[in-house]
């Protein structure tokens, strides 16, 4: 089968596809003949940087159909049409731009009839990102107001669609070129983050905001302390060197600050299933109740300028990548 993959750590140069053996289903685990996966951040980054066993096969979610099952595979059949991700991560770091790969059933959901592969895919990661964010770490509630930042980024637009089908109130941040898109998946108020006034602007458009998920702390955890209404959560979902400058000011409002990872599902048997969570996005996807921009697809063979792109491009909800 056809695989995109890297030798050695480095630039987005160093993908190559190459001819590969097929996998075969280990117990508890299905083949898929993927249709479609999606690009995001941290394959560019675990690439760039390593770790991870070489070669390695990049990609982190994946849509397809079922082509075989192993043992102790009761709930999945030949020709399901499916969905998953965490396929980046520890003992299942498979990857996804391929022909095939193996999935353990615990990283997999049925995808509806009424959902592409392409959107299956996109949602993928983003998407399980975006629920644990903003129910399981912040448990936003209807009528409070969600405070994300990039609105048109992969996980900010599907963060931007969920907060609004809950009957919350997204105030989000994009540029001026990407506002009509986020306003139409549901932002009640979309902001310029370039602007000065940012601060004051967030702070008079969220009345305090109940919840903020926020991709880059370097810039923004002080803005975040100042905008958080008292008892706020703030979720970092990304960041090396985060820090509170307002620390007195946190402690006063009595915020709670959450870090969370997608990177280690695999290896923390106490965190939530992936596959859980990818069902109920699955299901809202199929009632219209939440929508999953695709920018653009791209070839196996174009790997290398997908992963460019995530770093270096302005994007529109999510990149799909199609065998
Ligand atoms: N912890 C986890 O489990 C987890 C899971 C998923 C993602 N992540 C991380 O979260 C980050 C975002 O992921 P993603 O998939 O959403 O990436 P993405 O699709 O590239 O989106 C990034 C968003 O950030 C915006 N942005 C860039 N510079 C900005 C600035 N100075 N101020 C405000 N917004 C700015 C982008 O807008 P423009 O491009 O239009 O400027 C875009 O909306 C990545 O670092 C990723 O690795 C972490």
């Amino acid at each position: 089968m056809k695989a995109v993959q890297y030798q050695k750590s480095g630039d987005p140069d160093v993908l190559t596809l190459v001819e590969t053996e097929r996998p075969d289903p280990a117990r508890e685990e299905v083949l898929v003949e993927i249709r479609a996966a999606s690009v995001n951040p941290v394959d560019a980054k675990i690439r760039q940087s390593g770790p991870g066993r070489l070669p390695k096969t990049t990609g982190s979610d994946l849509a397809g159909v079922v082509a075989a099952v192993g043992d102790g595979v009761s709930d999945y059949d030949v020709g399901d049409r499916v969905f998953a991700t965490g396929l980046h991560t520890g003992r299942f770091s498979g990857g996804s731009f391929a022909e095939f790969a193996t999935v353990p059933t615990d990283l997999l959901a049925p995808l509806p009839d009424d959902v592409s592969f392409k959107e299956g895919a996109a949602v993928a990661l983003v998407g399980v990102t975006a629920w644990r964010a903003l129910l399981h770490h912040a448990g936003l509630e209807p009528v409070e107001t969600a405070f994300i930042h990039g609105g048109n980024g992969g996980v900010g637009h599907v963060a931007v669609g969920l907060a609004d089908t809950l009957g919350s109130t997204p105030v989000t941040t994009a540029r001026p070129s990407h506002h009509e898109m986020v306003s139409e998946l549901g932002a009640e108020t979309v902001l310029d983050y370039t602007r000065d006034d940012l601060t004051e602007a967030v702070r008079e458009a969220s009345t305090g905001a109940d919840v903020i998920l926020d991709h880059l702390p370097e810039t923004y955890s002080e803005l975040d302390v100042e905008v958080a209404a008292f008892n706020g959560d703030v979720v970092f979902i990304a960041g090396e060197t985060t820090s509170l400058p307002n620390a007195a000011m946190a402690r006063s409002k009595e915020l709670d600050v959450h870090l969370m990872s997608m990177s280690n599902l695999a290896t923390h048997a106490e965190l939530p299933n992936i596959g859980p969570i990818l069902d109920r996005l699955g299901r809202l996807l199929a009632a219209d109740r939440l929508d999953v921009r695709i920018d653009r697809t791209h070839s196996l063979a174009e790997a290398a300028e997908a992963h460019r792109a995530v770093i270096e491009e302005s994007i529109a909800g999510k990149i799909v990548v199609v065998p």
